[in-house]
């Protein structure tokens, strides 16, 4: 899709990311008319300018640029985005970005322009008519970066189409077939564990979730193993694969609730997508992913409230709310991972309405216990792609509202600090150096907002992609 060009074609329509101080970089490109006009628009406070040509458009822009960094890209990376319009209106299939300030932000802005560009139409009967004209965007920009970028993008759609199938499509079984193409594709192991395995393993948790279903659970072990693995011990990545929560017997009220929980495998897309990522790019990082999964469902058989249920690691469970489902499924695939003695694991979750109302889309929830290196690490790479990251505190005192009358543990906290109680909940099951993200706010958005599309968002793909590339190659 994004391609690295020395200079772009006039063929194409194009885009220019000009500096007002310096418009004289532009007259290399332009009509000395086409140049006046911009400057008279400049005058008006115009940040960007179209030139309409025969077949095609010419627009130059100038963003509005400030001290930092990461706001700059994130700048880049929107006006890109708000440029669709005019790629559409011009039925533009390959479109050339070149930056002609000092601030090399070429790519960022390409990388809006093709995130913005995703669309999930499978299902529509017409679906070629409701194609977008753009495929491809060259961008004067190092061969590299646009070729980690590319995949960058790619993963991201990946786990947006995860996200975007239903459960008519994406049952358990089903999530561990696309886990199966796309290590195919892009060259690392799935092994897919079904009912008869996952019994024998004693997974409870997974298990007792399963009960109210019709479709067996499955539990998937994904892992990339490079011969030059610069560290020692693998990372692992654990996602939550709920392929719908209807909240079992503790059922969700529809509409307000349950219309959009096709989205509660929204940390399995993510983690499926990142290990995708890091094999297309051959990174030299030994990484494993797990995703244990299953619909949850009030079916005949379904666990009610006040069940006990044992975790693989033998801690009993009081499952007095059987919409906390998530913690359930993801403390057997935490017990799972200790078996790899971890450098690092990270869990990625769906998993509280808490953390979405305490901060929204606009950033993940997360804790852990992981060193502050790790942690400032992964605050950086999510500034980094603008998927920014809260922490919450994982105090003891927390843990107390976990406590259960008949079992070890409940899986249900108290009135207060929902997503923390929930991340007290899964710490119990970890004994390595661990992050959660609670990613209820972002995975799933109602309305587009720049280049994250309405629907699933593949949030935490590209922060993962970053962090692993940054910190733990370099
Ligand atoms: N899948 C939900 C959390 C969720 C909420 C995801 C909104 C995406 C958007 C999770 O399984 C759930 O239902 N959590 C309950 C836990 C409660 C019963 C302790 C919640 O947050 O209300
Ligand atoms: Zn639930
Ligand atoms: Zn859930």
């Amino acid at each position: 899709m994004l391609q690295s060009v020395s200079q772009l074609s006039t063929q194409n329509s194009r885009v220019f990311l000009a500096d007002a101080a310096n418009i004289e970089a532009l007259s290399p490109f332009l009509e000395s008319s086409e140049l006046d006009y911009i400057k008279k628009m400049l005058e008006k406070e115009a940040t960007s300018v179209i030139l309409p040509r025969l077949e095609n458009f010419v627009a130059v822009e100038f963003i509005k640029y400030k001290n930092e960094a990461h706001i700059n890209t994130e700048a880049a990376r929107k006006a890109g985005a708000a440029r669709l319009a005019t790629v559409k209106y011009y039925k533009s299939e390959t479109v050339g970005i070149q930056d002609l300030t000092d601030k090399n932000l070429a790519d960022a802005y390409a990388e809006g322009l093709a995130l913005s560009n995703y669309q999930f139409i499978k299902y529509f009967k017409d679906a070629e008519k409701k194609k977008s004209s753009l495929s491809k965007i060259e961008v004067v920009a190092d061969a590299k970066s646009i070729e980690h970028l590319n995949i960058a993008i790619e993963a991201t759609f990946i786990a947006r189409d995860l996200v975007n199938e239903p459960l008519t499509y994406l049952t358990a079984d089903q999530l561990g077939e696309e886990f199966k193409k796309l290590g195919a594709k892009a060259g690392f192991n799935v092994e897919v564990f079904g009912k008869a395995k996952i019994e024998s393993l004693k997974m409870g948790g997974l298990l007792g979730v399963n009960r109210g279903s019709q479709n067996p659970p499955t539990f998937s072990v994904m892992e990339y193993k490079p011969e030059n693995a610069t560290n020692e011990k693998p990372i692992v990545l654990v996602g939550k694969g709920v392929v719908f929560d209807t909240g079992g017997l503790s059922l969700k009220p529809t509409p307000n609730s349950m219309d959009q929980m096709k989205c509660d495998m929204g940390g399995a897309a993510v983690v499926g997508a990142s290990i995708y990522a890091v094999a297309a790019a051959k990174l030299p990082v030994w990484l494993i992913a797990l995703v244990p999964a299953t619909d949850n469902r009030p079916g005949e058989d379904a666990c009610v409230p006040g069940d006990v249920l044992v975790i693989s690691d033998g801690t009993t469970v009081e499952v007095l709310n059987t919409d906390a489902e998530g913690r359930l499924i993801l403390a057997d695939a935490l017990h799972y991972a200790k078996r790899y003695e971890p450098q690092l694991v990270i869990d990625f979750a769906t998993l509280t309405g808490a953390a979405a109302a305490a901060i929204g889309p606009q950033g993940t929830v997360v804790m852990g216990t992981a060193s502050e290196e790790v942690k400032n690490a992964l605050k950086n790479s999510g500034n980094a792609v603008y998927e920014r990251l809260v922490e919450f505190p994982l105090w003891d005192e927390y843990g107390e509202f976990n406590k259960s009358d008949i079992a070890d543990i409940k899986n249900i906290g108290g009135p207060i600090g929902g997503a923390i109680t929930a991340g007290k909940f899964l710490q119990h099951f970890t004994d390595y150096p661990w992050m959660h993200f609670d990613i209820a706010g972002p995975a799933f958005v109602t309305a587009p907002n720049g280049y994250i599309t309405k629907g699933g968002t593949g949030t935490g793909v590209r922060t993962i992609f970053e962090f692993l590339k940054k910190t733990v190659v370099q």
